[in-house]
């Protein structure tokens, strides 16, 4: 397959004469795909059930007509102004009781019985219209799901969602209480209609019922999904695609994506910088015009897992974004060479969003190929470039890492419900060990906690999975090669309760979880031979080697032939140290 290109366009925002134009002059540049319709609701049914479709058969066959193919977006993230009238209760509810309002995009709670019901009615009027169109290649449902934090939201129709899932999970609420550990505080329920979201208590809830609430609230956003592929699918045969945001959206990526043919993401590296990195501002100031140096390839990897090979960016950053604290201008080439950094990792596609910068609307300063008046911004040349490159360039690279890393939303969850420090979470402890895997000039895989089989990888890092089970603990410890668990492994059970042997419980290796601190990221832990502990640390007994300890003794890496268990969270130097040395 060759490596192609596209350009996400909104014929709906510019008059019909230059559609043509433009239609052709992304041909001539080299493109093969234009992603539309994602935020057309208002014009493909400015009624209820007043369908006018005339002009997207003309913008779809003006773009086929010029050799384009088109990935044709369900306009689900961008409900028209009737929407709401005809349903009041279906904005998205904030933790503070509040709900959100219209006029920006994502106004949808995914638990409104009422608004899945518009959803599945748009998404059947365009499959059975265009499942068949020769020009539509490819779908893509909604537009970034969790974007705007819309995963979690604490509606009435959520509500009622939690208590039907909790019924169907526990089935009798003295299970629920028992598990959620629900004596503590006298929290005990008499009916599962007694529960109410996480939110607006006194104190802090409980973090059981707080992780049962962003699973559940995942679980929504899959089948949200999965009512939209499963139209698709029964109409058309072209691939179904997704793009994730960055970072994650507080949902199962995995969980969605095996519902779509290819995962895709937006890959916004000055943005992101910016406002998801974990970094120094002097790590920021150094790569404001070209992105962390790892970020991308990180999100790359995670797709290519969440496509189970398959997979795009749907988005690239053509120039300056408008949505970050700051919003710099990338360096001359930089656009290229994100896109190329995309096809090493094994990217089929890479579209840029946008094709013409907007005239009106939230996004006027937000860059695209062409500026408002269609003269080409700076990053047209550049995309001319990698066209060029690409017709000679050899097929989609068919990636395989040396090292791979076991990553579960699951275990996001977890972190987020009870981080105990400010600044430790999930993503910023996986994020160091991949920085230090690229560092040692190591491919990474990255795996779903489903993953049993390791042959063939020289490391395998498992840390953070909060609620591991037995069996992948089993499949690990059996893999035969190296393995690094911890900071944090199975340090709950799956209801979050603290298990009994302690943590990290992995048979034959005498490790126990004796006790742990949490510490501001300005107070380090010196580690002999280099490099910090940062704000994450646990006390271990045990009588395993210890390979790496603090400047006060005490364990904090320890090994027993090919396992080696880490007990804190470290910074670049630290880890790197202690990968060395069971590489
Ligand atoms: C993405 C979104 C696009 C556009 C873009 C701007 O998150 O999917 O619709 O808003 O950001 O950078």
């Amino acid at each position: 397959m060759k490596k192609t290109l596209g350009v996400c366009y909104y014929p709906e925002q510019w008059p019909r004469e230059v559609w043509e134009d433009d239609a052709r002059r992304m041909s001539e540049l080299g493109l093969t795909w234009a992603r539309i319709g994602e935020f057309a609701w208002s014009r493909l049914e400015p009624s209820f059930t007043r369908l006018e479709f005339g002009w997207l058969d003309e913008a779809i066959d003006t773009l086929a007509r010029a050799g384009l193919k088109v990935v044709l977006g369900t306009p689900t993230a961008t409900p028209p102004r009737w929407m709401p009238d005809k349903h009041p209760q279906m904005f998205p509810v904030g933790a503070d009781g509040h709900p959100r309002g219209f006029g920006s995009r994502r106004h949808y709670c995914f638990s409104h019985p009422g608004y899945r019901e518009e959803c599945v009615r748009i998404v059947t009027a365009l499959a059975e219209r265009y499942g068949k169109h020769p020009a539509v290649g490819a779908w893509q449902t909604d537009n970034e799901y969790g974007c705007h934090d819309t995963a979690l939201s604490y509606s009435a129709a959520a509500r009622d969602g939690f208590r039907r899932w909790l019924r169907a999970r526990y089935a009798d609420i003295d299970a629920l209480n028992e598990q959620w550990g629900n004596v503590f505080w006298s929290m005990e329920y008499g009916d599962f209609e007694q529960v109410g979201l996480p939110n607006l208590t006194v104190t802090e809830p409980n973090p059981a019922h707080v992780l049962a609430f962003r699973r559940f609230s995942s679980d929504q956003v899959v089948s949200f999904n999965r009512a939209q592929t499963e139209i698709i699918r029964a109409h058309s045969d072209a691939p179904i695609i997704h793009n994730f945001t960055g970072r994650f959206g507080g949902f199962d990526h995995f969980g969605v994506g095996a519902d779509l043919d290819i995962a895709a993401w937006d890959s916004y590296p000055l943005g992101l910088l910016a406002s998801e990195v974990p970094a120094t501002a002097e790590h920021r100031r150094r790569y404001a015009r070209a992105g962390d140096p790892d970020f991308q390839a990180f999100h790359h990897d995670l797709n290519r897992a969440v496509g189970r090979g398959r997979w795009w960016v749907m988005e690239q950053q053509p120039g300056a974004v408008n949505w970050a604290a700051y919003n710099p201008a990338p360096l001359a080439g930089m656009v290229r060479r994100w896109t190329w950094e995309a096809f090493e990792h094994g990217a089929e596609a890479v579209c840029y969003f946008r094709w013409r910068q907007a005239r009106a609307g939230q996004e006027q300063m937000h860059a695209g190929l062409l500026l408002p008046d269609g003269s080409p911004a700076p990053a047209f040349d550049e995309v001319k470039r990698v066209a060029l490159e690409i017709n000679d360039a050899p097929d989609v690279v068919k990636y395989r890492g040396d090292a791979a890393i076991v990553f579960d939303f699951d275990a996001d969850f977890a972190w987020g419900v009870q981080p105990c420090g400010e600044g430790l979470d999930y993503f910023g402890l996986v994020f160091g060990f991949y920085r230090v895997l690229r560092k040692l000039g190591l491919k990474a895989d990255i795996l779903p906690a489903t993953a049993r089989d390791f042959s063939g990888y020289r490391v395998v890092v498992a840390p953070g999975l909060v609620c591991m089970g037995d069996e992948l603990k089993d499949a690990l410890r059996g893999s035969g090669v190296p393995v690094i668990f911890g900071p944090r492994s199975g340090a709950r059970d799956v209801e979050m309760r603290i298990p009994v042997p302690l943590p990290p419980a992995l048979a034959g290796f005498d490790v126990k979880v004796a006790g742990v601190e949490t510490l501001p990221f300005d107070l380090p832990v010196g580690v002999r031979g280099g490099g910090f502990i940062e704000g994450y640390r646990e006390f271990l007994e045990t009588t395993a080697d210890v390979i790496a300890a603090d400047d006060d003794g005490n364990a904090v890496a320890v090994r027993d032939g090919d396992l080696c268990y880490l007990a804190a969270r470290l910074d670049t130097l630290a880890l790197k140290n202690i990968l060395k040395q069971l590489l």
